[in-house]
């Protein structure tokens, strides 16, 4: 069953939450010691991703002339931010940082978020409409379900829920636009998958495959399996290929693609990705791309929503 926009749109504003909802002090903030570590530079890259997120819906909203899907898209900028910022006092809530500390992103995540801040505005709909589902399904959405898996806190399980539910209107959105972009008329489908090869697509895509590496070894020292994140990656070429439209997109079958070779562990894909992540781990850090002004956004203080 397709739900129109304006209905998804109803939903969301329905769905609409606030750190403030949550009782942060609540008992239960049983983090292991043996998890500390691992769990704190996972949370703080998942603050990060949720930026990544944040970032992207607010190029679509500009990038669309539906005013419908404009709103719906501020509206998803504005609950990646909200994530970002629950993450934040769930990691202040396990003693993960002191007062007002915005922790770290790992490289390959600063350098994602570098991307998105120089090259997302100028980039066209089709490829953002295209990166911002494969991002969503594997990372955004997935990350935050395998932390279910690992931690006890009712409180991480009842900002989780809320979360889930934001991500599943999210998919269901990105994937809607997906089967419309794909609606196009073949000629404009192979102009704007030319388009594509413009080489700040490019370099997005040389942030893009360390980055998800990356995110595989924090899983892995986590204790988590891998193949849950190939699992998640699974599902965008799952749902994508269940829509006519959709199948229609070369950029789709790009990232199709690129997600079966990351799923294959025995792909020599991977000695290229390892060693992006190698290459990427050795830039000193006052070389690394500074943290941007918007993170000054970021906050773990329980304001009310948008
Ligand atoms: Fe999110
Ligand atoms: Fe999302």
């Amino acid at each position: 069953m397709t739900v129109t926009l304006e209905e998804m749109l109803v939903k969301i504003k329905r769905g609409q939450w606030a750190l403030a909802d949550i009782d942060w002090d609540a008992p239960g903030a049983n983090i292991r010691p043996d998890q500390f570590d691992g769990l704190k530079s996972f949370m703080a890259d998942l603050v990060w991703i949720e930026n990544i997120g944040a970032r992207g819906f607010a190029a679509l909203a500009k990038k669309t002339d539906d005013p419908v899907l404009a709103e719906i898209y501020r509206y998803f900028h504005a609950e990646e931010q909200r994530h970002a910022n629950a993450e934040l006092a769930l990691m202040r809530r396990w003693g993960m940082l002191s007062d007002d500390e915005i922790p770290e992103p790992n490289v390959n995540v600063k350098l994602g978020i570098k991307w998105l801040d120089s090259c997302a505005d100028s980039a066209s709909l089709s490829v953002l409409g295209t990166i911002i589902p494969m991002l969503e399904v594997a990372l955004d959405g997935a990350l935050v379900k395998f932390l279910l898996d690992e931690v006890d806190d009712p409180v991480c399980h009842e900002v989780f829920r809320r979360i889930n539910s934001d991500e599943s209107r999210h998919l269901a959105v990105d994937f809607q636009v997906l089967d419309m972009l794909g609606a196009a008329p073949l000629r404009k489908l192979l102009v704007q998958a030319g388009g594509s090869l413009h080489p700040k697509v490019l370099i997005g895509i040389g942030m893009y495959i360390p980055l998800l590496n990356k995110m595989r070894d924090n899983i892995i020292g986590m204790g988590l399996p891998e193949e849950k994140l190939y699992a998640a990656m699974n599902r965008f070429a799952e749902i994508g290929g269940r829509s006519s439209g959709t199948k229609r997109l070369p950029m789709f079958h790009v990232f199709s693609t690129h997600a079966k070779w990351v799923v294959d562990r025995g792909h020599p894909y991977h000695l290229l990705a390892d060693s992006m992540v190698k290459v990427t781990g050795f830039i000193p850090g006052p070389l690394q791309p500074k943290i941007p002004s918007w993170a000054k956004e970021l906050t773990y203080e329980p304001v009310n929503a948008a």
